[in-house]
């Protein structure tokens, strides 16, 4: 039986792993997606919790963040790694750093076409859609127990 895993996921810093969740960022948010470089770098960047997804040769395939007020974004899978489990193994890791931390609430900006992603993990819609960086987003929220 093959129990090998073909990617894994680790918490990072911005500082330590710049390169690599820049290149992931680049290629999912900058080039598929078209959003402006000057919206997708901010200061944020190097005080959030980032995660990394790497397959078993080293190669990133996916990255998120968490910022210090709960807020979860930039989740991004490279498109040929999509519906494997990587996004749900990123957000899992977020989560359970969220509950170390005793963090009562994880909020995110959901891209319309991901909310369903993130209903699974029992994220709720808040509000109206709205437009970001061109797309269009709905805030979600969930507590954690
Ligand atoms: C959204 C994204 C992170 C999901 O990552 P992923 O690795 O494909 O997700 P998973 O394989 O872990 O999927 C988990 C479950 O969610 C479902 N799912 C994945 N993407 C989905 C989507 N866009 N809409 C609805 N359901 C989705 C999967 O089918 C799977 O369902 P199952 O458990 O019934 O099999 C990924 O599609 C992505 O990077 N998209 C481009 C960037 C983006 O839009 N980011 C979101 C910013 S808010």
């Amino acid at each position: 039986m093959n129990s090998q895993p073909t990617f894994k996921v680790q918490l990072v810093t911005w500082e330590n792993e710049e390169p690599h969740l820049r290149s992931i960022r680049t290629r999912v948010f900058i080039i598929e997606q078209n959003v402006p470089e000057a919206m997708e770098w901010d200061e944020m960047d190097s005080l959030c919790v980032h995660v990394l997804a790497q397959d078993c040769q080293g190669n990133t395939i996916g990255t998120a963040r968490l910022l210090p007020d709960g807020h979860i974004g930039r989740m991004a899978v490279l498109k040929t790694w999509r519906k494997k489990g990587v996004g749900s193994a990123m957000l899992q890791a977020i989560l359970n750093e969220m509950r170390i931390r005793n963090m009562k609430q994880a909020v995110l900006h959901a891209q319309s076409s991901a909310v369903g992603f993130y209903e699974k993990f029992g994220f709720c819609k808040q509000g109206d859609e709205f437009m970001e960086a061109g797309i269009p987003h709905i805030k979600m929220a969930r507590t954690l127990p």
